[in-house]
């Protein structure tokens, strides 16, 4: 387990829209190596960076055209060294994004695997052997090419899926994850791995990482591959991290991973504290969190080990998290976020409360995660600081709202979200108690009328969080001694005969003994 996670809070970048340095409208690696202060200063300490490969961008770069080379819009391989030479002189770490579960159509993989005789690719991606028989299960490319065959799809039809075989085999085309072909595509991941890790990177974001054994209804095929996927990096790069976008840390942790997502999709209600109709974190007191806590609970039990159970503040695929929490609910949120174990993930632009614009039409894919994909905005100069480049050029339109957040307008201002998330960020630091690996037990689950509330723990130091979104108060049954606060928003809580009761609208970390 690299060491680095104990203490890693990441911020994820979408390299399109975080700083154009060339007026091209979109952004680029040098873009990013001007703001590695600013992230240091907010107070992350490593950088979760989306796909930056060649590829013709039906999904926005999620269809990898070279696994081996940069797309040349944000940069060469060299700038994107010297991205991971500048973060690491400044002590921050960079994941990349791998997307093992497909190529782009456009992958010379892909085109030598359309053709009719045998070659060496024929077995990467998952054929039927007739073009009159369907993948089972899955969409399929069919009629493309003489290759008498269908082959399936694992996303969008341009991302054909590379073949890891099946866990379960009822049809004769159906490879076992042990066959020569299903064998030679993880070996070559695990090529592009060693590639950007010999570079200088720390790890990588796994893109589907559940979804590469195919008809593995209990992952069991899929847990064995990244188990050895993480044998690997033990061996060879034992300070790499790997995160997947899975969404069930029982199968993902004991399946090698480092780090999992709890995310929009997948059996975990976080959806229900942020994006739905009636989140936890609002003051209409209609959401409940208390499945999230029961459901949590449960994961973390069957998952054991030391893996981290991540909450990310929302991410490239998500609505924003301020569609749906708004105001001063988003400090409330965010206690909740930077108080939990797990690395923190704030999605570029969550600081300053960035919305979900609408009415946007589709860039590269995005259809309706366009509108969480809108520029950074910096200040209130030229494009918000984002792009030199006319307006009308600009990978994305920018918020058109007049009164968008930007990070200058908020860093001037003590009582804005932006100096309330770096706060919280420098809190987490300074109490060993809030950080990663420290324990948790819950003592209010956000149920109507109860606050969710947890005590944390580590070396000798325990802390007790509270957090009331309500406009009404909220309390549950504790019989500790309530101490100091060392953080507060709005009126402290209260305990009287046997009950914490927090005042609405409330937050607030107490020492505990
Ligand atoms: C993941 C990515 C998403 C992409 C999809 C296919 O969910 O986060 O953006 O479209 O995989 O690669
Ligand atoms: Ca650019």
């Amino acid at each position: 387990m690299p060491k680095w996670l104990d203490h890693a809070v990441f911020y994820e970048i979408y390299p399109q829209t975080f700083l154009d340095t060339n007026a091209d409208g979109i952004g680029d690696f040098q873009g990013i190596i001007n703001k590695l202060d600013y992230i240091k200063d907010l107070g992350c300490n490593a950088i979760w960076l989306n796909p930056c490969f060649v590829s013709p961008f039906s999904d926005a770069g999620y269809d990898v055209a070279d696994y081996y080379h940069t797309a040349p819009r944000y940069g060469t391989n060299e700038d994107l060294k010297r991205l991971f030479q500048e973060a690491h002189s400044r002590g921050l770490h960079v994941l990349l994004d791998l997307v093992p579960g497909h190529t782009s159509v456009e992958h010379p993989w892909f085109k030598a695997s359309m053709r009719p005789e045998r070659n060496e690719y024929s077995d990467r991606y998952i054929w039927t052997d007739s073009a009159w028989e369907w993948t089972e299960n899955m969409p399929c490319l069919r009629g493309i090419s003489q290759r008498d065959g269908s082959c399936a799809v694992n996303f969008f039809s341009t991302q054909p899926a590379l073949n890891y075989g099946y866990y379960e085999r009822t049809r004769s085309w159906q490879q076992s994850p042990e066959d020569e072909g299903p064998r030679a595509t993880l070996e070559e991941m695990k090529n592009v791995m060693r590639f950007w890790l010999g570079l200088g990177c720390d790890g990588f974001r796994v893109d589907m990482a559940g979804s590469l054994v195919k008809n593995d209804p209990e992952g069991k095929g899929t847990m064995a591959l990244w188990r050895k996927v993480r044998a690997f990096l033990d061996e060879e790069f034992p300070e790499a991290a790997i995160i997947s976008e899975w969404g069930e840390p029982d199968k993902s942790l004991p399946g090698g991973f480092h780090m999992d997502f709890l995310l929009h999709f997948g059996p975990s209600h976080y959806n229900d504290l942020f994006r739905c109709e009636e989140p936890f974190f609002s003051d209409r007191g209609q959401g409940d969190a208390s499945a999230f806590v029961e459901k949590y609970l449960e994961t973390c039990e069957k998952a054991g080990g030391d893996g981290l159970i991540c909450l990310p503040s929302g991410n490239h695929d998500m609505d924003r998290l301020a569609k749906y929490v708004e105001g001063e609910q988003l400090k409330l949120a965010f206690t909740f976020l930077l108080t939990m174990p797990g690395a923190p993930f704030v999605y570029y632009g969550d600081e300053i409360g960035m919305r979900q614009v609408e009415g946007l039409t589709s860039v590269e894919g995005g259809y309706s995660r366009t509108g969480a994909r809108t520029p950074m905005q910096w200040d209130g100069g030229v494009n918000a600081g984002f792009s030199a480049a006319p307006a009308s050029e600009l990978y994305i339109p920018l918020d058109p709202a007049p009164d968008r957040p930007t990070v200058q307008d908020q860093q001037g201002k003590a009582d804005s979200l932006y100096s309330y998330v770096k706060g919280l960020l420098a809190l987490r630091r300074e109490h060993p108690a809030l950080q990663n690996r420290s324990g948790i037990r819950f003592v209010g689950d956000g149920a109507p009328g109860v606050p969710l509330a947890y005590e944390r723990e580590c070396e000798g130091e325990r802390l007790l969080v509270v957090v009331n979104p309500r406009s009404q108060t909220a309390s549950f049954p504790w019989n500790g001694a309530l101490g100091e606060a060392v953080f507060c928003l709005g009126a402290p809580a209260v305990q009287a005969a046997g009950a914490v009761t927090a005042a609405p609208a409330s937050a607030g970390i107490y020492r505990i003994s």
